[in-house]
C-alpha cells in the first residue's frame, strides 16, 4: 500500500444546512447554526464536515443549483460566517468540505443570463445547445427530475441541455474557458482555507448528449485529472467524488493512490439494492441480504491497495437506512448500532449523515402537500399523470423519497425538536420526543455514544485502516460476519442482520478480546435480534 494518508483514517460527518440548525428563526439552518453545534462534532470525534450547497442559489433544488459559486445564500449567512466556520473548525480540528456543483449551473447564474442573450455571446458555448424547433425534442433523454432534458429557448432558437431540473442547466466541459473559471474558483476556495471538497454528480460532466451518453463520458477522467493537476494538487485535501455510474474498475482510477484525481469515490452499488433492475428508484425491490454481502464483499477486496472507498448507509438523497435495512420500530437502537458497527469496521472512510448518530428514522409523510423536494413532488405529478394510484405513488414516497432524511434534526425534546424556534421549513418528523441528541449525548448505551466508540476506535488500531478483508457466512441468511486482517492484528466483526435469532455455528473460534457490543453481555455462539459484536486479536512477536 502506497504511503498513508490522513483522510483514510478520517471519519467524515454530513450536514444538510438548512435542516441542521437554525440560529435567527427563520424555520432554515444556518451557517450560525452550524457553528454552535461545533461543540457536539467534536465530542462525537468526527474530523470534517461535507457541507450540502451554501453558495448562492435560488434554491430550486436545495442548493444544487448554483447562481454564484463564491458568495453564501443569505438564508445561510454570509462570506464572514463561512470564514467563522472554518476558523472554528480549525480550532477543533475539524476541516470544511465544500461541496461543488460542477455538472451544472442554476440558470440564474450570470453565465447562463448571458449565454441566452445570443448565440455570439461569449458565455453561450458555457453551457450545451442544440439546433431546433419547437416541440421536436433533439432526441428523448429525460431528466433526473422528471421531463425532458431538452428545454426550448425561442429567442434562441435553440434548445439548452439539463440532465437535472429545467432550472439546472449543464455546463460544457468541452469549453476550455469553463474548465478555467471553475479551477478559479476553486482555488479561490482553497485560499479561504477549506479542508476538502465533494464533487457532486462529477461522473456525468462529460455528457455528450448527441450519444445519449450521460455518465462515464470518453473525456470524464482526462477532465478529473486536469481539474485534479489544477486545483486539489496543491494543497492537501480531501476530495470525494459522487459517481452513481462507478464500477470496481473505474473507482481505481477516480481514486487512484498516486492521488491524480480524487482521494475517493463515493459510489451506490450497495445502495441500487433496493431497486427493480432497469427500473426507477421508485419501483421498490425486496431486500437481498445475501446480494448486499456479495457488493460490500467485491467492493472490499477491489480497491484494497489500489483504491479507496467512501463508506455510507446514508445521504441527503436516501432514505434512512435503519427505516430500510434496519428496523425502526422495536429494535431501532440495535439495528441503528449494528449497521453502524458493519460499516465502521470496513475499509474505507466513514461518513456519518446528520441524525445517523442519533438512530434517526424515515419521515415516511403520508401526506404529498408535506413534501418539499422538488424529485417527489414532479415524480408525485407525473405519476398520477400516468394513471398510477395515489396510495401506490404515496408508499413509493414515503419509503425513498429524499424528503425522509432531510427532515430537521433532532436535538432535544422541546418544540420543534430545538431546532428553531420559527416555523421548519420541512415538518419535523414526531418521533423527535424519543430520539433526540439531547436524551444521547451521555448516555453511555445510547446509539450516539456507540458511534464515538467506533471513532474512537478507527484513531486507535491501525487494522480499520488497513486490514484486509475476508468474508466470513457467505451463504448465511442472517448473519453478516468478516475479517480486517494485518501482520498484526486480525479485527472480527459478527453481525445478526434480522430480527430473529441467529447462531454462529461455524466459529470463528478464538477472534479475541471484544471491542464493542451493542447487548450488555455476550451468550457464546447466539447472536439476538440484530446484535453486532466487534474483537480484536493482536499477534505477539514469537506467537
Ligand atoms: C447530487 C446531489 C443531489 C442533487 C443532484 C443534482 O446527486 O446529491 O442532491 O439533486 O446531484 O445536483
Amino acid at each position: 500500500m502506497s504511503q498513508k494518508k490522513w483522510w483514510q483514517n478520517a471519519v467524515v460527518y454530513q450536514i444538510y444546512p438548512r435542516s441542521f440548525c437554525d440560529s435567527t428563526g427563520s424555520g432554515m439552518g444556518d451557517l450560525q447554526g452550524i457553528i454552535g453545534k461545533l461543540d457536539y462534532l467534536a465530542k462525537l470525534g468526527i474530523d470534517a464536515i461535507w457541507l450540502s450547497p451554501v453558495c448562492r442559489s435560488p434554491q430550486d433544488d436545495n442548493g444544487y443549483d448554483i447562481s454564484d459559486y463564491r458568495d453564501i445564500d443569505p438564508l445561510f449567512g454570509t462570506l464572514s460566517d463561512m470564514e467563522e466556520l472554518i476558523a472554528e473548525g480549525k480550532k477543533r480540528g475539524i476541516r470544511i468540505i465544500l461541496d461543488l456543483v460542477l455538472n451544472h449551473s442554476s440558470d440564474e447564474h450570470p453565465w447562463f443570463v448571458e449565454a441566452k442573450k445570443s448565440r455570439e455571446n461569449p458565455y453561450h458555448d458555457y453551457y450545451v445547445w442544440k439546433d431546433g424547433v419547437e416541440g421536436e425534442y433533439p432526441n428523448d433523454m429525460r431528466a433526473c427530475f422528471g421531463g425532458p432534458a431538452w428545454e426550448w429557448v425561442p429567442e434562441l432558437g435553440q434548445y439548452y441541455f439539463h440532465q437535472f431540473s429545467v432550472k439546472q442547466p449543464d455546463l460544457n466541459w468541452e469549453n476550455p474557458k469553463v474548465r478555467q473559471e471553475i479551477y478559479d474558483m476553486i482555488l479561490w476556495w482553497m485560499e479561504k482555507g477549506v479542508g476538502g471538497f465533494r464533487l457532486d454528480v462529477i461522473d456525468q460532466i462529460a455528457k455528450e448528449p448527441d450519444r445519449k451518453i450521460t455518465n462515464n463520458g470518453p473525456r470524464l477522467h482526462e477532465f478529473i485529472r486536469e481539474l485534479s493537476r489544477e486545483t486539489f494538487q496543491k494543497g492537501d485535501l480531501i476530495t470525494v467524488g459522487e459517481a452513481w455510474g462507478a464500477n470496481t474498475e473505474n473507482a481505481k482510477l477516480y481514486s487512484n493512490p498516486d492521488g491524480s484525481e480524487f482521494s475517493m469515490v463515493f459510489q451506490f452499488e450497495h445502495i441500487g439494492l433496493d431497486q427493480i433492475p432497469g427500473k426507477e428508484k421508485w419501483d421498490l425491490a425486496p431486500l437481498d441480504f445475501l446480494k448486499l454481502k456479495q457488493v460490500l464483499a467485491k467492493w472490499q477486496k477491489a480497491l484494497h491497495g489500489c483504491g479507496w472507498n467512501s463508506l455510507f448507509w446514508n445521504n441527503h438523497d436516501l432514505p434512512r437506512i435503519v427505516s430500510r435495512w434496519g428496523n425502526d420500530g422495536e429494535y431501532r437502537v440495535e439495528s441503528a448500532k449494528m449497521l453502524a458497527a458493519l460499516l465502521h469496521g470496513l475499509q474505507g472512510t466513514p461518513y456519518i449523515y446528520q441524525g445517523e448518530e442519533l438512530g434517526m428514522t424515515n419521515a415516511g409523510m403520508a401526506d404529498i402537500a408535506d413534501y418539499r423536494d422538488i424529485e417527489s413532488v414532479n415524480l408525485h405529478r407525473e405519476r398520477l399523470e400516468a394513471g398510477y394510484a395515489e396510495a401506490d405513488v404515496m408508499a413509493s414516497l414515503m419509503a425513498k423519497s429524499r424528503d425522509n432524511a432531510r427532515t430537521p434534526m433532532q436535538w432535544d425534546d422541546s418544540e420543534n425538536a430545538g431546532f428553531t424556534t420559527g416555523t421548519p421549513w420541512l415538518k419535523v418528523n414526531p418521533n423527535y420526543q424519543e430520539i433526540n441528541a439531547a436524551a444521547q449525548v451521555d448516555d453511555p448505551d445510547s446509539v450516539f455514544s456507540f458511534y464515538r466508540r467506533l471513532i474512537a476506535l478507527r484513531k486507535e488500531y491501525a487494522v480499520f485502516v488497513d486490514g484486509e478483508f475476508e468474508l466470513l457466512y457467505a451463504e448465511d441468511p442472517d448473519i453478516f460476519a468478516y475479517t480486517r486482517t494485518t501482520p498484526e492484528e486480525t479485527l472480527t466483526v459478527l453481525c445478526n442482520f434480522h430480527g430473529g435469532e441467529a447462531v454462529l455455528n461455524a466459529g470463528p473460534k478464538d477472534p479475541g478480546e471484544l471491542l464493542l457490543s451493542n447487548y450488555q453481555d455476550v451468550q457464546g455462539d447466539r447472536l439476538r435480534p440484530y446484535e453486532a459484536r466487534m474483537y480484536l486479536k493482536r499477534r505477539t512477536a514469537g506467537v
